[in-house]
């Protein structure tokens, strides 16, 4: 059984004292939520806050990037060590506003998923395509490519400690979600290339969250999809009534 997670991703929104007080008021909602696991990544500033507030509670602690090396001379960059010392277990990694903010590539998404895997962190690996990959009938090939190439090297012990996020660029923060239809069809796509890759037990058990304007509205249909394991949120994670609607969705 794949365990869903419901993760908000709080991109450059809250202060410490707003991360803080919105972690006091997720725990409980947390502790009563036994059929999925919650995960809040906040900005780096308040990273150690929001770890310390989440302390013993199962709030899960986020970074929303990291850099591969553990210290050195790389001004503005934050080391897996440092995530975890501030009280992170999670790592978003390779988020598709990374890629088109930062140009990052899938060969350093690779070298980011691998230094998250040495410092102990659980990597959630963003791939997704764009509107006009999609109109071209590129979105296979696309996830493919981020796949394979995000994923080099792997071996399947190490990619059974991923969580996949499907997050079609053109639905993120634009209200326009992918139906759960085609958010299914794509997280089989994903799956099917784990199974090439890694084989059917590491595959099977993999999550695979959807991103890209999920709402409370929306969650319910998302999450009845086989293979659809959880959510990674962004606009509808930054309020405390609606985080909670999405950590109790539908069905859950
Ligand atoms: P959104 O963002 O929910 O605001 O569309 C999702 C994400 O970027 O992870």
């Amino acid at each position: 059984m794949r365990k869903p997670v419901i993760a908000g991703n709080w991109k450059m929104y809250k202060t410490i004292a707003e991360a803080m007080d919105f972690i006091e008021k997720i725990v409980p909602v947390a502790a009563a939520a036994r059929h999925c696991e919650v995960v809040v990544a906040p900005p780096f500033t308040a990273l150690a806050a929001a770890a310390l507030a989440a302390k013993g509670s199962k709030v899960a602690i986020s970074a929303q990037d990291l850099y591969w090396d553990k210290e050195g001379a790389h001004t503005g960059d934050v080391s897996p060590t440092m995530i975890v010392d501030a009280g992170c277990t999670h790592a978003i990694i390779g988020h598709s506003e990374r890629r088109h903010d930062h140009g990052e590539t899938d060969e350093q998404v690779n070298r980011k998923l691998k230094a998250a895997l040495a410092a102990g962190l659980t990597p959630i690996m963003c791939v997704g395509e764009t509107l006009a990959q999609r109109e071209s009938g590129g979105t296979g090939q696309v996830l493919k490519t981020q796949f394979e190439g995000g994923l080099a090297g792997l071996t399947p012990s190490d990619f059974s400690r991923i969580i996949i996020a499907y997050e079609p660029v053109w639905a993120i923060g634009t209200g326009r979600t992918a139906t759960p239809e085609m958010a299914a069809e794509s997280h089989h796509v994903l799956r099917d290339l784990a199974r090439a890759k890694f084989g059917d037990k590491v595959a099977d058990g993999v999550r695979i969250l959807y991103g890209g304007s999920v709402k409370p509205d929306n969650i319910g249909g998302l999450m009845a999809q086989v293979g659809i394991d959880g959510a990674l949120v962004g606009g509808a994670s930054l309020k405390v009534d609606s985080f909670t609607s999405l950590i109790n969705y539908p069905g859950a």
